[in-house]
């Protein structure tokens, strides 16, 4: 199997580099199928307390590979179910931060969103392009795009096709930082060594409460994040945080 990603692991930090440069790693059943298997290693190793997901300077991914589909028929599309197992993305418990660079486009743009926090160049460029192709996005994108920029917005980038700069994207909360063009990857490897630093099963529940948020009512996810916040009184690491502050000094986190 060819090998489309690189992984690398700094300090406690799990790196997955998409690896198609010569085809703006468009997403390839290959690829992905080795993205989420990186991905699920990282969560599962207790070594690792967070992953950056990444591409290179020209793209994030700029799409799913359309060579690999424009032949497809609806049953063949059906039985390949090729975005079914992107949940599994979803389910992963450890933050992922994305780092941006260039076009994050289609199947790009949707696996960017399926990450906790998104760093991007200021040169990055961001958009739903299916429509131009006569599809629709189809691993998620109308459901968050929506539930990240709303309605009004959602709208527009998905049924123009048109793309948005960085700026733009931020503006609408799809990104969560520009940072300067050649800073992109440094810049989010830095917030990656930030999150290292806080406790890790705090991070992981974080995650999960934030997410909670657009698959219930107001009410229930309150009551999911009143008991959440309950539980981390079971940890050392709220003991060690409190009491780090009363003590004026720098909190060492065990991820207990
Ligand atoms: N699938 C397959 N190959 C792709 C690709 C994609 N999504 N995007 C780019 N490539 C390939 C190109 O075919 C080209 O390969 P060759 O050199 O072998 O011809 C190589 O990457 C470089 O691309 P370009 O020459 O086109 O580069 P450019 O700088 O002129 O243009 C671009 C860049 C505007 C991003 C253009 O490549 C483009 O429009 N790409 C397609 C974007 C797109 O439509 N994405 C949505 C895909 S469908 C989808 O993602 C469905 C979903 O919801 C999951």
């Amino acid at each position: 199997m060819a090998n489309e990603i690189k992984t690398e692991v700094r300090d406690h930090i799990g790196i997955v580099r998409l690896n198609r440069p010569d085809k703006l790693n468009a997403l390839n059943y290959v690829l992905m199928t080795q993205v989420i298997e990186a991905l699920e290693q990282f969560d599962a190793d207790s070594d690792i307390r967070c992953m950056l997901l990444t591409g290179d300077e020209r793209a994030f991914a700029a799409g799913a590979d359309i060579n690999e589909m424009a032949d497809a028929s609806m049953i063949e599309m059906h039985h390949r179910n090729m975005f079914g197992r992107w949940v599994r993305i979803k389910n992963l418990h450890k933050p992922i931060v994305a780092a941006v660079s260039g076009y994050a486009l289609g199947g790009g743009c949707e696996l960017m969103m399926c990450c906790d926090i998104i760093i991007a160049a200021e040169t990055a460029r961001f958009g739903q392009p299916e429509i131009n192709l006569g599809i629709i996005p189809g691993a998620g994108g109308t459901q968050r795009l929506t539930r990240a920029v709303g309605k009004a917005q959602a709208m527009d980038l998905i049924l123009t096709g048109r793309m948005i700069t960085a700026a733009e994207a931020l503006a609408m909360g799809l990104i969560s930082r520009v940072v300067p063009a050649e800073q992109w990857f440094d810049e989010a490897l830095k917030v990656c060594r930030e999150l290292c630093q806080k406790a890790p099963v705090a991070l992981q529940l974080g995650k999960e409460t934030v997410a909670k948020a657009f698959e219930t009512t107001l009410t229930e996810g309150i009551e999911f994040e009143k008991k959440l916040f309950y539980m981390l009184f079971a940890t050392d690491d709220q003991k060690e945080g409190m009491r780090a502050f009363q003590e004026k000094r720098q909190a060492i986190f065990a991820g207990r």
